[in-house]
C-alpha cells in the first residue's frame, strides 16, 4: 500500500499540536521528522528531546531522517525517542551498516538514505539489513525545492534492486500530487510531502495527495 507521510518540518511550529491532532484526524499513519544539525545540511531542526516531545503528543507512528554528521554519536538519544522508523544517509558515515544494526537492535525498524548524487549501487551490500530505502528526491536540507526528474529512473533501479524482498522504497523532497502518481508508478511506498501538504488549505490537500496515489 502506498502512503503519504507528511513532513512535520513543514508544519507550522506555533501549533505543533494542532498539527499533529489535524494529522491524525485525516489518517496519518507515519509523521516524517527531519532531524539536521547545520553541518551535513546547512538547516538545524528538531533534536532529540523536541522529537521525544513530539511523539508523546502523538500516536503516529515516527520516521525520524537523520541528516547529520556523525550519527553514531546521537543514536541512542534519537532511539530513545520512541520513533519506530530511523534512517541514516549513506553519505553521513563510514559505518552505515553498523548504524542499521543497532537501529534494528533496538526494535527500530532501519532506513538507508541516499542523495541525489548517490548511485543505487551502494546499497547492494545492505540489501539483506534495511527495511526501507530513501531515495531523496531533492538535494537534503531545503524544502520547497523542485523534484529532481532523474530520480524516477534511480526509484526503479531501486525497485529491481530489491527483487524480492520486503523493503520499503521511501521519497522525499519536492513532491506534490501529480509527482506522488509518477513516484508510485515508478515503485515507491512511503511518499514524504511537506510544502504541498502544509499550505493555505492542507485538508483539500492532503485530501488529493491521498486520491492521486490510490
Ligand atoms: C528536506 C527534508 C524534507 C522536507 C520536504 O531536506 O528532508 O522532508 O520537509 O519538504 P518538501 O516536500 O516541501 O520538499
Ligand atoms: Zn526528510
Amino acid at each position: 500500500m502506498t502512503q503519504i507521510l507528511p513532513s512535520i518540518f513543514g508544519a507550522d511550529i506555533l501549533n505543533l499540536q494542532r498539527e499533529i491532532n489535524f494529522l491524525e484526524g485525516a489518517g496519518t499513519e507515519i509523521l516524517h521528522v527531519d532531524l539536521m544539525d547545520g553541518n551535513f545540511v546547512n538547516n538545524i531542526a528538531f533534536g532529540p528531546n523536541q522529537i521525544k516531545a513530539m511523539k508523546e503528543a502523538s500516536t503516529m507512528t515516527f520516521d525520524v531522517h537523520m541528516m547529520l554528521d556523525n550519527p553514531a554519536k546521537h543514536l541512542d538519544d534519537i532511539i530513545a525517542t520512541g520513533a519506530e522508523m530511523i534512517s541514516v544517509h549513506y553519505e553521513s558515515t563510514p559505518h552505515v551498516h553498523s548504524i542499521i544494526q543497532r537501529i534494528k537492535k533496538a526494535g527500530c525498524k532501519a532506513g538507508i538514505v541516499i542523495n541525489p548524487g548517490t548511485p543505487e549501487t551502494v546499497l547492494e551490500y545492505l540489501l539483506d539489513d534495511v527495511d526501507y530505502i530513501l531515495v531523496m528526491t531533492i538535494n537534503p536540507g531545503q524544502p520547497g525545492q523542485s523534484f529532481i526528474q532523474k530520480s524516477l529512473e534511480k526509484i526503479a533501479n531501486v525497485k529491481k534492486l530489491i527483487g524480492e524482498r520486503t523493503i520499503r522504497i521511501e521519497v522525499d523532497g519536492g513532491v506534490n500530487e501529480e509527482i506522488a502518481k509518477t513516484c508510485k508508478e515508478a515503485g515507491a511506498d512511503l511518499i514524504v510531502v511537506g510544502g504541498a501538504l502544509f499550505n493555505d488549505s492542507p485538508a483539500e490537500s492532503y485530501a488529493a495527495l491521498k486520491e492521486a496515489i490510490k
